[in-house]
C-alpha cells in the first residue's frame, strides 16, 4: 500500500495500513513532514497498544512502514491513497506523475474532501482505476470511509478498494456519488461555516457557540473546535471547492475564516486557530 502526503490524514491512513498487516510506503515532499508522521504514528500505535485497543508489537507495526520522498518507490503497490493538500492543480499534477510510475492495475484513491474524483481520474491515462476513499479525522479513531467511484471508475477498482478498506483498514464503508462534499461534508461544512459566521457576527463567544452545540445538540465536539482540528486552511479550500461546484451561498467561506488563514492561524496543527494551543 502507498500513501502520498504524510500530514494529518496521510499519517492516520498509513498507520491503519500497517496495523492491518500491510507494508506501507509513505511519500511526502517535505522531509520534516515524514519525520513528524513517523513519530506521531509510533505514539499513536503505542497508545492503542497500552490502552488495550490493539494487540500488536509496536516495533513490528513500525517496521512495516517506509518513509520516502521518492514517488517511484510506489511502483510495487496494489493501492495508493493520495492525501496531499486540497488543491486541484497540485492533485492533478500528482495524479499524472502517479499514472506514470504505477501499473494500470494499481488502484489510485484520493482522500479529497471536495474535488470531483472524475477530474483527477481524467488527468490519468487509466481513469478506470481512480476513485475516492474519503477518511475522517482522526483516522485511527473514526470508523467511517466514503467510497466514491466516478463516472470513469471501473467496478473491479471499486470492489478492490471497498474490500481493502473494510478488511485491511477495518473501516465501515458507505458509497457516495461523485458530487463535491459527498454525503458527510455536503451536510457538515455549511454547519461549520455558519458557526464561524455566528462568531464573526458577534452572536456569542467562541466558547458559548461550542458549548451551545455540545450541550444543546449532543455534538461530541463544538463546531469551532472541530474546525481547528480539521485545519482552517483545509476548511477554506474545502469551502471554496464546494462553493464552486454547487454555487450555494451556504458554502461561501466567511471573512473571519480567510483572516485566520492569512494570519497563519491554521488550527491545532499550527498551535493556534480559533483557540490557542500553545500552552
Ligand atoms: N484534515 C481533515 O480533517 C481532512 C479530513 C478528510 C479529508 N481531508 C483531505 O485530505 C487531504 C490531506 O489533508 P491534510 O489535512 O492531511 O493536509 P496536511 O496539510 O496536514 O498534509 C498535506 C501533506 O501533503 C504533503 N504534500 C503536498 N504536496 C505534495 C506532493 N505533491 N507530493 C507529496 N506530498 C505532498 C505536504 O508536505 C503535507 O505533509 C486533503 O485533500 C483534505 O481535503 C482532510
Amino acid at each position: 500500500m502507498g500513501v502520498v502526503g504524510s500530514g494529518i490524514m496521510g499519517m492516520g491512513i498509513a498507520e491503519m495500513g500497517a496495523r492491518g498487516g500491510w507494508s506501507v510506503t509513505v511519500v511526502d515532499t517535505a522531509p520534516a513532514a515524514l519525520e513528524r508522521a513517523r513519530a506521531s504514528i509510533e505514539k499513536s500505535v503505542t497508545r492503542a497498544v497500552s490502552s488495550g485497543k490493539l494487540e500488536a508489537d509496536v516495533a513490528e507495526v513500525m517496521s512495516r512502514l517506509t518513509f520516502t520522498h521518492d514517488l517511484a518507490s510506489l511502483t510495487p503497490c496494489s493501492i495508493v491513497i493520495e492525501a496531499i493538500r486540497e488543491n486541484l492543480e497540485d492533485k492533478v499534477a500528482l495524479f499524472k506523475e502517479l499514472d506514470a510510475v504505477l501499473s494500470p492495475t494499481t488502484v489510485i484513491a484520493t482522500n479529497t474532501s471536495s474535488i470531483p474524483v472524475a477530474k483527477l481520474g481524467a488527468a490519468t491515462a487509466h481513469p478506470g482505476r481512480v476513485l475516492g476513499l474519503h477518511f475522517f479525522n482522526p483516522v485511527p479513531l473514526m470508523p467511517l470511509v466514503e467510497v466514491v467511484p466516478s463516472l470513469l471508475t471501473e467496478d473491479w477498482a471499486t470492489e478492490m478498494a471497498d474490500g481493502f478498506t473494510r478488511e485491511v483498514l477495518g473501516k465501515k464503508v458507505i458509497r457516495a456519488k461523485d458530487r463535491a462534499g459527498f454525503v458527510v461534508n455536503a451536510i457538515l461544512v455549511p454547519y461549520l461555516l455558519s458557526a464561524i459566521r455566528s462568531l464573526d457576527n458577534g452572536v456569542a463567544s467562541l466558547e458559548d457557540i461550542d458549548e451551545g452545540m455540545v450541550g444543546g445538540c449532543g455534538m461530541p465536539m463544538g463546531p469551532l473546535r472541530l474546525c481547528d482540528l480539521i485545519g482552517l486552511d483545509t476548511m477554506l479550500l474545502v469551502a471554496e471547492s464546494l462553493y464552486s461546484e454547487h454555487l450555494d451561498p451556504s458554502f461561501v467561506p466567511p471573512a473571519l475564516l480567510r483572516r485566520h488563514v492569512d494570519a497563519g492561524y491554521l488550527g491545532r496543527k499550527s498551535g493556534r486557530g480559533f483557540y490557542d494551543y500553545s500552552t
